[in-house]
């Protein structure tokens, strides 16, 4: 058997006795019965070391999770070796803890889950040695997981949602629209052309020096501008959103983000300040940036949603659209979205905050709706890779720009 070791993060052949006190650092429950078949999750595919252990019926039985935030914050972004090093160090305890926390063995698990793809090559290539082991090991089923369906599916473990409805994920990441038509069977709509609205709303709160912000300085970019914009007034600044006359469902940041960087060294000249020092209209700019984020977001989404209704994907009324990932926690831009839910008889659903950021309860439960469905369970994981890019469902994206629609204006008052 092989073990990870934890201080040189490298896999080595353990002696009987090592082999021994990790399997009894297990709390084993020989009287135990389960109904339902249970799934561990593993996700390792970018800077958040996970895992959970998912039931049949959506209950989560135990989780951990270790993150790798302040130590990217400190150099300003991932750096993937020093991710892999922190994957590697952390793994194996954060495994432990979350089947220790849920009562289960290895032994009693039905399966196990991991995402395989898309992300960081460097990172995803330790969750997946790591599981591989451990099936290995236990004699297991593996379930590998694509981590962009895996965030489209979690709102089945927490709402009572049913195939088809659309989905929208934006985190510092992603950020695409999607028709989740079956546990793998999604039609890509739309994506970012450059970078994605996290990581947009990351660098303009970098440049605006918001860390220095006394009411910031511990927020995440994107929170720090939602905060700051509840205190400014976006009618001083006026910037267009991105891609007006592109009638399809593709998004870009990186162009807005290149206006504001411009105005606000402008500003900067004309307040007499260096840059690294807060503008006295730090929160105007970002009343002034979540509002024209808001819009982009919203007006791709509206297109979606009437492309999907055009083409009969979704029903008239009461189809569901399911917002995602770390940006979806912005109310700002859930209020934008709830206009375009409103004015489409559409219902808005997301899942908790917790389940919207990266983790590894989406993945286990990933790997239950494959068991349930009975799709890519493997019994040989021979040949199995890791993928570091990996395209969500078919990509009908140029279909949706050739139907053209045409999105009736909504009064975005918020
Ligand atoms: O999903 P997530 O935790 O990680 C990935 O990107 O995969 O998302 C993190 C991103 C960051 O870019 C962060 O600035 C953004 O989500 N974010 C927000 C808010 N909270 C986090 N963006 C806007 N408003 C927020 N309240
Ligand atoms: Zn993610």
């Amino acid at each position: 058997m092989l073990i990870l070791n934890k201080t040189a993060g490298v896999f080595f052949k353990p002696s009987r006795r090592k082999i021994y006190a990790f399997l009894g650092s297990f709390h084993f429950h020989p009287g135990k019965l389960f109904l339902h078949k249970l799934v561990l999750g593993i996700e390792t595919s970018c800077d958040d070391t996970a895992a959970a252990v998912v039931d049949e019926a959506g209950n989560v039985l135990g989780e951990a999770i270790h993150s790798q935030t302040e130590v990217h914050l400190k150099t300003g972004g991932i750096i993937p070796p020093v991710a892999q090093q922190l994957h590697r160090e952390n793994i194996q305890r954060i495994v432990q803890e979350a089947l220790s926390a849920s009562e289960v063995s290895p032994s009693e698990l039905s399966a196990v889950a991991t995402t395989i793809k898309p992300g960081l090559a460097l990172s995803l290539g330790v969750g997946l040695s790591f599981s591989l082991q451990l099936v290995d090991q236990f004699k297991k089923p593996f379930i590998p997981i694509h981590h962009m369906e895996a965030h489209a599916l979690t709102i089945r473990l927490t709402n009572k949602v049913e195939f088809p409805f659309l989905v929208l994920l934006i985190s510092g990441g992603h950020c695409l629209l999607a028709l989740v038509r079956g546990v793998s069977d999604f039609l890509l709509l739309g994506k970012s052309l450059d970078i994605a609205p996290g990581d947009m709303l990351d660098k303009v709160a970098r440049r605006l020096s918001l860390i220095k912000h006394p009411e910031c300085s511990t927020m995440s970019g994107g929170k720090a501008i939602e905060h700051l914009a509840k205190q400014g007034n976006r009618l001083h600044f006026d910037f267009q959103p991105p891609m007006q006359r592109a009638k399809n469902c593709d998004f870009s940041f990186s162009g807005l983000q290149h206006v504001i960087d411009k105005m606000i060294m402008q500003k900067e000249k004309e307040e007499g300040i260096e840059q690294g020092q807060v503008l006295s209209s730090a929160a105007d700019i970002a009343a002034a940036v979540q509002h024209t984020v808001a819009c982009h977001i919203a007006k791709r989404t509206h297109r979606a949603l009437l492309f999907c209704k055009q083409r009969g994907f979704l029903r008239q009324s009461n189809a569901v659209l399911v917002v995602s990932g770390g940006v979806a926690s912005n109310l700002y831009i859930r209020k934008a979205l709830e206009i375009v839910t409103n004015a489409t008889q559409c219902t808005l659903l997301c899942p908790p905050p917790r389940l919207c950021t990266d983790n590894g309860v989406m993945i286990a439960w990933n790997g239950v709706e494959r068991l349930r469905a009975g799709l890519g369970i493997l019994h040989n994981t021979e040949g199995i890779r890791y993928e570091p890019k990996c395209p969500l469902g078919v990509d009908i994206s140029k279909e949706v720009g050739e139907a053209a629609i045409k999105v009736p204006r909504l009064k975005m008052k918020i």
